[in-house]
């Protein structure tokens, strides 16, 4: 039967790489390479990258797709995802109809980890109970974006004892950080911690983590929040795209 391994690569930085990861692609026929655009170009080379520095075996064919975007007019925000799913589970399904073998294992490179605020596990259950094609996949962790944010930050995720939360920047209003929690933004086009009002919150604001660009601020988020948006523009003016996560509380370890 086929075998569809689901690989986290790592969220920028080539080093990311787990042993398991690199063992992964390396076992595969096939890996399918995702391309969101020219103004995300830079992300397709560093899986380019990963692809050239890892894979020992020349053999291994490299298959490279286009993403769709995801169209947002006339729908509902759920609708708009579901459909960009099908979309992509199309795509998913004609590609491992087409490239892979009855009997061979093929690798999607999935940015940072499968398990966080990406699709590819759900599309490819979608694929796999569409049946039309017959395969079993697995799923090779790998460092998020978070893990890189904290770790730039020198910071432990949590305060000690104390729960997380993790969610967008659209919702973000929903989920300010009451004293002693911690929250983490991920996927904020809007700039969500500019409405936040809790004069002790601290903010640890990360973009382009792991590659040569990447930027941290942190601090009082009264005291850095503009100059996080003043940065924010000014990157994303320069190298045509931006992607960054942030994480804020407020309150310390041991406060009850
Ligand atoms: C679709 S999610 C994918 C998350 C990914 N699966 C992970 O494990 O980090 C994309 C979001 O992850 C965050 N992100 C991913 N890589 C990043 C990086 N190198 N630097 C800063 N933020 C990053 C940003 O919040 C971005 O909007």
């Amino acid at each position: 039967m086929r075998h569809i391994l689901i690989v986290g690569i790592g969220a920028g930085n080539p080093d990311h790489m787990t042993m398991q990861a690199v063992n992964a692609l390396n076992q595969a026929a096939v890996l399918f390479v995702p391309k969101k655009g020219e103004s995300k170009a830079q992300l397709a080379d560093i899986r380019r990258d990963i692809i050239g520095r890892y894979v020992t075996d020349e053999k291994i064919r490299v298959v490279e797709f286009d993403v769709p975007v995801r169209e947002t007019r006339d729908r509902s925000y759920d609708r708009s995802v579901d459909d960009w799913h099908a979309a992509i589970a199309e795509i998913y399904e004609s590609l491992i109809e087409t490239h892979v073998g009855e009997t061979e294992k093929a690798a999607f490179l999935v940015w940072g980890d499968p398990m966080l605020y990406d699709s590819t596990i759900r599309i490819v259950e979608r694929v796999k109970g569409g049946g039309r094609v017959s395969f079993d996949f697995s799923v090779i962790p790998g460092i998020t974006s978070l893990q890189a944010l904290t770790a730039a930050h020198r910071i432990p995720l949590n305060l000690v004892g104390k729960p997380v939360e993790i969610t967008t920047g659209r919702r973000l209003a929903e989920s300010v950080p009451e004293k002693g929690r911690t929250t983490v933004i991920m996927l904020d086009g809007e700039q969500a911690f500019l409405k936040v009002e809790d004069p002790e919150a601290r903010i640890y604001w990360g973009a382009y983590l792991g590659t040569e660009q990447e930027i941290v601020i942190s601090g009082r988020l009264h005291d850095v929040r503009d100059e996080i948006a003043r940065t924010r523009a000014e990157a994303g003016a320069q190298h045509g795209w931006i992607m960054d996560i942030y994480l804020m509380r407020s309150g310390a370890d041991f406060d009850e």
